[in-house]
């Protein structure tokens, strides 16, 4: 996957002295919290169908990543944000939304979703592309018209949801692996 390392605009040290050592942490991160996610997700679509789904992921999918997050103890963190959020707590600062609106427009001049690297301080931030690549995901963040049950109980546990009307090969959103140096 083609990277950009971003190294002005946001008051960054110099270039990444071992970028794809932090890629790979960021990768083995990522890879475990779309397994949790994914995993958890599939087994409850299939068991007792989108409703029950969506309220599993409502009580569970905020827990079930700062898990993982902790799992991989305290110099890692990782999250999930959106341009457009559904649960406001994914709801990306102004530095983060920038770097989301860059990614999109990559994504959009390229057709290739790429992850951005950020150099802060003590710590190395790796934005990784989310794309709506399984049919599953537009279920709860597609078009919703046909599944009035479904918005209904979208619209009661997340009144300021924004995370519907995509499309298969749009970009959802990333996951932020933060990693502390020198550790
Ligand atoms: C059963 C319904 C359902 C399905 C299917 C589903 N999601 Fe979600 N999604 C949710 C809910 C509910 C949340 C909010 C979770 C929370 O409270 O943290 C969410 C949140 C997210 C977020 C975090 C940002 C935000 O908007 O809060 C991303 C990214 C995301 N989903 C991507 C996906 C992708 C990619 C797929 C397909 C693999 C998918 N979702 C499938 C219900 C669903």
């Amino acid at each position: 996957m083609k990277k950009i390392v971003l190294a002005s605009t946001f008051a960054v040290s110099v270039l990444l002295a071992n970028p794809s050592s932090y890629e790979q942490t960021a990768n083995k991160v990522a890879k475990e919290l779309l397994k949790t996610l994914g995993g958890n997700l599939k087994k409850h679509l299939k068991a007792n169908g989108p409703v029950d789904a969506l309220r599993f992921c409502s009580t569970n999918a905020y827990n079930l990543t700062q898990k993982v997050s902790d799992k991989f103890g305290k110099e890692i963190d990782v999250k999930r944000i959106s341009l457009k959020p559904r649960n406001p707590a994914n709801t990306p600062n102004s530095e983060e939304a920038a770097i989301l609106r860059k990614m999109e427009d990559t994504y959009k001049k390229s057709q290739k979703a790429s992850s951005i690297i950020v150099e802060k301080n003590d710590k190395t931030i790796v934005y990784k592309p989310l794309v709506i690549k399984k049919k599953a995901c537009i279920i709860c963040h597609g078009d919703l018209s046909k599944r009035p049950k479904l918005a209904q109980a979208i619209k009661d546990i997340y009144p300021t949801d924004k995370a519907t009307g995509y499309k298969m090969g749009d970009l959802r959103g990333a996951i932020v692996v933060t990693i502390k140096k020198g550790k």
